[in-house]
This record gives structure tokens, sequence and C-alpha cells, in this order.
């Protein structure tokens, strides 16, 4: 199983933001990333729609021989996860939003979480915010909108920030000094918001750990491949394969190839 690859999938193009991160850490592992653009937004949709898709996007992975899945959205993760690792012999990694070490950091003891409906209504986000925030005022915003319009290639336009803007200002008001961003689209959102925010207010993601947890899993299960070459990878989508390749254009150094099939 070793030289198998790593699943990844996503209700869209968000998960390339942690595919970029798996590809930095892990350069010799293949992938092959699955992009559900046709269902996007996954945020908008009920528990059971979620876990359906997302036992969905498993299977065709598993038909694709993947010896683990990473859920790079933290939509599916918060919704979908215990269903998938009660009902599959196979390791998942999942991504929720950072709120521990924002809740460490903060200064301010008041940290703003920017995510999907169906994160921020989820049980495992509550359990875990319940879990970190002890003494933090946590500011939620559902960030409707931006997913689409990240999904049409839309990351600077106007309307783009304009919407930004207006989900910003109740966190700034109420004297956030840590943005979390709890949906795996929104990492191509920072210049936009760096532009609109002040510079004491960081911003922070879970891609990095996710990618470290990713090895984490690989190793305890003797999964890490031991080929010394780079890995190949493949993206599905289910809609527009320039609007993929467009999110994962810079990482020419590893091969890359893109199809429209699933
Ligand atoms: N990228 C996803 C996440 O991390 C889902 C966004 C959506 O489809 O609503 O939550």
């Amino acid at each position: 199983m070793n030289n198998h690859p790593i699943g990844i999938f996503d209700s869209g193009v968000g998960g390339t933001s942690i595919w970029k991160e798996i590809n930095a850490l892990l350069p010799n592992e293949g992938t092959i990333y699955l992009a559900d653009s046709k269902n996007a937004p996954y945020g908008a949709k009920s528990k059971e729609e979620i876990v359906q898709l997302s036992i969905r996007n498993t299977e065709l992975l598993l038909d694709k021989g993947c010896k683990i899945v990473v859920v790079a959205c933290n939509t599916a993760t918060t919704n979908a996860i215990d269903y998938l690792r009660k009902n599959y012999n196979i390791p998942f990694i999942g991504i929720e939003p950072a709120i521990k070490p924002a809740a460490l950091q903060s200064q301010s003891k008041t940290v703003g979480v920017l995510a999907t409906k169906g994160t921020l209504s989820s049980s495992l986000f509550h359990s875990t915010s319940e879990n970190h925030a002890n003494g933090i005022k946590i500011i939620e915003q559902v960030g409707t909108g931006l997913v689409p319009l990240i999904e049409s290639g839309n990351v600077n336009s106007s309307k783009t920030k304009a919407l930004l803007a207006t989900y910003i200002e109740p966190m700034l008001s109420a004297g956030i000094d840590y943005l979390v961003l709890g949906c795996t689209h929104y990492p191509y959102l920072i210049p936009v918001l760096e532009d609109l925010l002040p510079k004491h207010v960081k911003i922070i993601d879970s891609g990095e750990a996710v990618a470290r947890q990713t090895m984490a899993v690989l190793v305890k299960n003797d999964l890490l491949t031991n080929s010394n070459e780079k890995g190949k990878h493949k993206f599905f989508t289910n809609t527009d394969v320039g609007i993929l390749e467009s999110f994962i254009k810079n990482n020419s150094s590893s091969i890359n190839t893109v199809y429209q099939d699933f």
C-alpha cells in the first residue's frame, strides 16, 4: 500500500490550499484530488446531504486505490468524519477551524471565526470551541457567498472585497486580534483580507497542521511512500477544468494532470 496515493476531497477548489501544504511537506507522495464543485457550496446543505456527498467522494477515492483520505473541507469534517471513521477501514484526516492556537495567543481575548453555516452549526465545532475557548470571546461569522465567488475565480473582485468587509466589520468592532479561517477556500482570500484588516489582527488557518497530521498518520500506520521521486498528482473536477488548474498552476514542479470526470 505504501506507494498508493493519498486521497483528498473538498466541495471544490478550496482544498487545493491543503493539497499545497501536503505536497510541500511530503513531496514524494502521490495524490488524487476530487473537487466536487458541482455540489458547492456544501456549507449551505443539511448534515445528511454532506454525509452522503462525503460517502460518495470517499468511495471514488477508494476505487482509485487511495491509502488514506484527507477530508480537506471543514464543513465535511465537522459533519461527516465521525460517520466515515466508523464505516471505512482506512485512516481519515480532517480539518477544523484553528480555534485552539488563536485562543492561546489572543491578547484581547477575542477571536473571530469565519466559516460556513454547516461548520458553525455542527456539534463538533461547538464542542471544540467550548473546550478551547475558556475565557475567550468567539465572534462567529458565516461567510455566505464567498465560496461561490472563489469557485468562479473571483478571488480579487470588488464584490469579494465588499462582502468580506461587511463580515469583518462586526469582528473588528468586537475587538478581535485573531481571525480564524474555518473554510479551506478562504486562504485564497488572505491578500484581500490583509488589505482590510488592521496590522495587529493576525490571520490563522489549519493547512500546515493538517499536513503535519497527515505525515504523522502515515508514519503511525507504516504507510509512507518509499519512492525517491516526486509524487504524481491527479485532479478530478465535475465542473470547469480551467478554474481548478488556475488554483494549482504555481506548483509546476510536480507532475499534475487535471481531468473533468466524475
Ligand atoms: N471548503 C469547504 C470548507 O472548508 C467547504 C465550503 C463550502 O462548500 O461551503 O468548509
